[in-house]
């Protein structure tokens, strides 16, 4: 369901603001309260109504599935236990305070080294060795334990209170394992400004700019580099020929769609449609046959994690492949890109005169990365200036206040996806770049969605 913006009359109680020509100047306590997400937090409550990734399927991959998962500032332990079920609790023992994730995973549970007591995946002691025979205490100990649901290589969380909501039938979760690959990695730098990046679709022409057109390549980190939609022309070539394009936000139940046009000198239109997942995901089009859906998770208030789901509608990913290629780019075991802040992100002067927009290498995310990271650990939003292009940064703003407003007044229902929609049927969302003639770019997008999805035979893709 798509309906369009609909801008509040006066400022919600959070916002300090005051319109100023092109954008929105926020103040340092607005600031605070749209990136801070820890326990009783109001970004963190809004968080907490949602599933968030919590660890790689890949990570419990070892000898010993245990894994520490720091997530919205709550320190955690993630274990499979004997029966092969899945238990995320506090990583502190409810003792004395040690640390789980150096546990002794037996009995199926988990077991404090430091006295012994034994604890299953819902955090309950179930045992204490070294108390008096026929002690009954351990019954009273119940530690912090969250839902966890695995899908398609990523392990999902819910932190918040009551029954987790449904997921919903979007294509990262419809596909089969096989034609889904999960990856992480780990970013400098609070989750909403790396979410920004993600819903900003003028940066493409910059920060991505290639100065010359190689072949087009399905290289790692090269997803600007295959040709435009269904023409000759090399996708760098276009970002950087068409650089101001019209962007179109549209609310949806899920959270916006954002529609880049680029409208070319020969009369066609560039169409790339892309969305915003509420609260912090994004589902774009990386190739032809792939979409990748983003999470950009909180660790804590200056760090995040993207995940990425990369779907495909045409043959099974290789996973192998996109998995090497991916971690001969990071460092296990938290997934730090070896490129970063304390390298320069690979920064070459010569490069940037003759190959590349920023020196750093022909890896987009490298570029993502350098972006969000170099704004400071949380940007300062007080000295910021908006433009036209920034429209969907702005309008995701916006929703994130609204929400953060309603759950304060105590009204749940009006957050995205908790307003009786039957969030188990949403399906898609659709994403991705197309070629209008006629200047009739929804028919284009929906159209072009619709023939991939029907072209698909590893899966049943139709939607509606
Ligand atoms: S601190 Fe864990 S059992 Fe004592
Ligand atoms: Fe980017």
């Amino acid at each position: 369901m798509v309906k369009a913006f609909v801008l509040p009359v006066k400022p919600c109680n959070h916002c300090a603001a005051n319109d100023r020509q092109g954008g929105i100047m926020i103040s340092q306590q607005l600031n605070d309260t749209i990136t801070r997400v820890g326990p009783g937090t109001p970004a963190g409550e809004v968080l907490r109504r949602y599933w968030q990734p919590a660890a790689l399927s890949d990570e419990l991959a070892g000898k010993r599935p245990v894994v520490p998962v720091t997530l919205l500032g709550e320190e955690l332990v993630l274990f499979r236990d004997s029966e092969g079920e899945l238990g995320l609790i506090d990583r502190h023992c409810p003792h004395r305070g040690s640390d789980l994730c150096y546990g002794r995973l037996e009995d199926n549970g988990l077991r404090c080294p430091f006295h012994g007591w034994h604890f299953d995946r819902t955090g309950q002691c179930v045992e204490q060795p070294g108390e008096p025979e026929g002690s009954k205490m351990h019954e009273q100990i119940k530690t912090t334990s969250y839902p966890v649901e695995e899908r398609n290589g990523i392990v999902f969380a819910y932190m918040g209170p009551g029954d987790p909501p449904p997921f919903p039938n979007f294509d990262c979760f419809r596909a089969p394992d096989s034609h889904v690959f999960a990856f992480k990695g780990l970013w400098e730098c609070n989750w909403l400004q790396a979410l920004e990046v993600g819903i900003d679709p003028a940066h493409a022409s910059f920060l991505h700019r290639f100065l010359e057109d190689e072949d087009p390549s399905d290289g790692y980190g090269k997803q600007f580099r295959d040709k435009a939609a269904n023409t000759e022309i090399p996708m760098t070539q276009l970002l950087r020929d068409y650089p101001r394009p019209e962007i179109e936000v549209e609310e949806t139940d899920y959270g916006m769609r954002v529609i880049a046009l680029r409208h070319l000198d020969d009369g066609r239109t560039h169409v790339r449609v892309t969305n915003q997942i509420f609260p912090e995901a994004i589902t774009i089009p990386m190739s032809r046959e792939m979409i990748i859906t983003q999470w950009h998770v909180p660790v804590d208030d200056e760090t995040c994690y993207w995940y990425s789901m990369f779907t495909s509608f045409g043959d099974p990913v290789n996973k192998e492949l996109m998995r090497e290629q991916r971690l001969a780019e990071h460092r296990l075991p938290d997934y730090a890109p070896l490129k970063n802040k304390r390298n320069q992100y690979g920064y070459n002067a010569d490069e940037q005169d003759r190959l590349t927009y920023t020196g750093m290498g022909l890896d987009i995310n490298v570029h993502d990365q350098w972006a969000v990271e170099s704004m400071g650990r949380i940007q300062d939003r007080t000295k910021e200036h908006l433009g036209k292009t920034d429209k969907a940064i702005i309008a995701n703003r916006r929703r994130l206040r609204a929400a953060i407003k309603a759950l304060e007044e105590g009204n749940e229902d009006a957050l995205p996806m908790k307003n009786g929609t039957d969030v188990a049927a949403m399906t898609g969302p659709l994403a991705n770049d197309t070629i209008s003639n006629d200047g009739d770019w929804v028919r284009a997008y929906t159209e072009g969605d619709a023939a991939r999805r029907a072209a698909c035979t590893g899966w049943d893709a139709k939607v509606g």
